[in-house]
């Protein structure tokens, strides 16, 4: 099968379908039929509706999510700001100046601040846009030894989170069930969802890509037809999962403190709150987190000659609709697959694109990170930006291979290798950590020295 032989079994079960019209309990019953807000739902539970559109939005794009649960979520305090204590000195700062720039950036292995959880792990590589007029998007890395604070839960007023790991394993706790996300699975996480990360296999490290405009939708396929690339049926939504019980008919939880944090506007807030929030006991709607194993993607190339556009390899899109075609950021990737294309300049061209581009890799076992520790200075936890009009390509060494190279049919990529590409329409400002954290030279340096022996991604 095309799916990724993962290291750490899977433990949850999940509904499928990207898009569709889902619907869980986790007490049989739960659900009222045939109306969403009955006088008195079911087991005394309540009634709230999360919404991640307008209401009038296309029914194509429309995302509104009923949940029956046991204290309505207003049931908390005040928030006030989250103590600087708890979080490292550079995480999600809005007010820190962002800078353009015209060179290519490449980090070779983000540094990483020990003793950090999901949330304090934070850190931002890159912006365009605000949260408060619902523009753009960011770039973040998180770098988690620790799973977050006992009773403690996470959600972003700002985002969608496209949460794509690079090493190590996320247990992640949303409202409405329960996802594990593994090497080489992506998850995303709707603004507004509540959730808590823990890490049941040691430390986990990977990327964010934060869209604060719209959501993320499967790309059009076009003359492709009705399937390949990331099909529907792929993306798994977890399952209603309730922290209480049922007596005498009434659902009830126990009364106990728990901390609710929340990001609105690129700060961090806190209050408390006297029950779980996993009081959910049923749920239905369109709005809801899911993930996907990368390695069940179908790619698509050339049979004949030349490069398809990498915008063949896209899995998610958020179109921008500023222009026909325009994305708020494409996710795309190259995993390993064969390249046939006779009298062709097998590496990528060289080129300049209008759009910035954001690269990454997932490396799916520790063994081959370690091969690639022993690299050309490119280490797994890296990445490189080229924004726009950034002239990229080839090394000189790999450039001259490749116009002489014999062309056999050839498999590149290596099992559980993924690489990995976020292209904005935006223009990225990069932080003033990451700014520091770089070195010169973007993909002409060391990275693509490196990535041509395993890869020859398209990058
Ligand atoms: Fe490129």
């Amino acid at each position: 099968m095309p799916v990724t032989k993962f290291s750490v079994p899977e433990k949850y079960t999940y509904l499928s379908g990207f898009g569709g019209y889902h619907q869980s309990e986790a007490i049989p019953g739960a659900l009222p039929i045939g109306i969403n807000s009955p006088q008195l739902p079911p087991f005394s539970l309540s009634t709230e509706r999360i919404s991640g559109t307008s209401f009038t939005a296309p029914r194509s794009q429309n995302l509104q999510t009923w949940l029956y649960l046991v204290h309505p979520s207003l049931s908390h305090s005040d928030f006030s700001p989250l103590p600087s204590s708890y979080r490292s000195p550079s995480i999600l700062s809005s007010d820190e100046e962002f800078h353009l720039t015209p060179n290519a950036l490449r980090w070779n292995d983000f540094p990483i601040t020990p003793n950090q959880d999901w949330i304090s792990s934070q850190k931002i590589i890159a912006k365009s846009g605000s949260p408060a007029k619902k523009e753009g998007l960011a770039y973040m890395i998180y770098a988690a030894s620790e799973s977050m604070p006992p009773q403690t839960i996470f959600s972003s007023s700002d985002s969608d989170y496209l949460i794509i790991p690079q090493s190590g394993t996320l247990d992640i706790h949303t409202e409405l069930g329960h996802l594990l996300v593994r090497q080489n699975e992506i998850c995303v996480i709707p603004r507004g969802i509540r959730y808590r990360v823990s890490l049941p296999n040691g430390p986990a490290r990977g990327y964010i890509c934060e869209l604060y405009q719209g959501h993320f939708q499967l790309p059009e396929l076009g003359p492709i037809g009705s399937c390949s690339l990331a099909n529907v049926r792929d993306f798994q939504i977890p399952t209603a999962y309730f922290e209480g019980s049922i007596s005498n008919g009434v659902a009830t939880c126990e009364r106990e403190a728990w901390t609710v944090v929340t990001k609105l506007a690129g700060k961090l807030w806190q209050c408390s709150q006297a029950h779980t929030p996993f009081d959910i006991a049923a749920w239905h709607g369109t709005y809801y987190p899911y993930k996907y194993d990368l390695g069940r993607f179908s790619a698509i190339g050339s049979i004949s000659f030349d490069h398809p556009d990498p915008s063949i390899s896209t899995v998610l899109t958020a179109p921008s609709h500023r222009e026909p075609g325009t994305a708020v950021v494409d996710f795309a990737i190259f995993p390993p697959r064969w390249l046939v294309m006779e009298g062709t300049y097998r590496p990528p061209y060289f080129h300049r694109n209008s759009i910035s581009e954001f690269a990454g890799v997932v490396i799916n076992s520790q063994e081959e990170e370690s091969v690639w520790n022993k690299g050309e200075g490119f280490g797994p936890f890296g990445a490189t930006l080229n924004g726009a009009m950034v002239s990229h390509g080839m090394d000189r060494r790999t450039h001259e291979q490749a116009r002489k190279q014999e062309l056999r049919p050839e498999k590149v990529g290596m099992e559980g290798f993924t690489m990995f590409l976020l292209e904005s329409e935006r223009m990225m400002g990069v932080s003033g950590w990451a700014l520091e954290a770089a070195g010169e030279g973007g993909s002409k340096g060391p990275i693509s020295g490196a990535l041509k022996d395993q890869e020859k991604a398209k990058l």
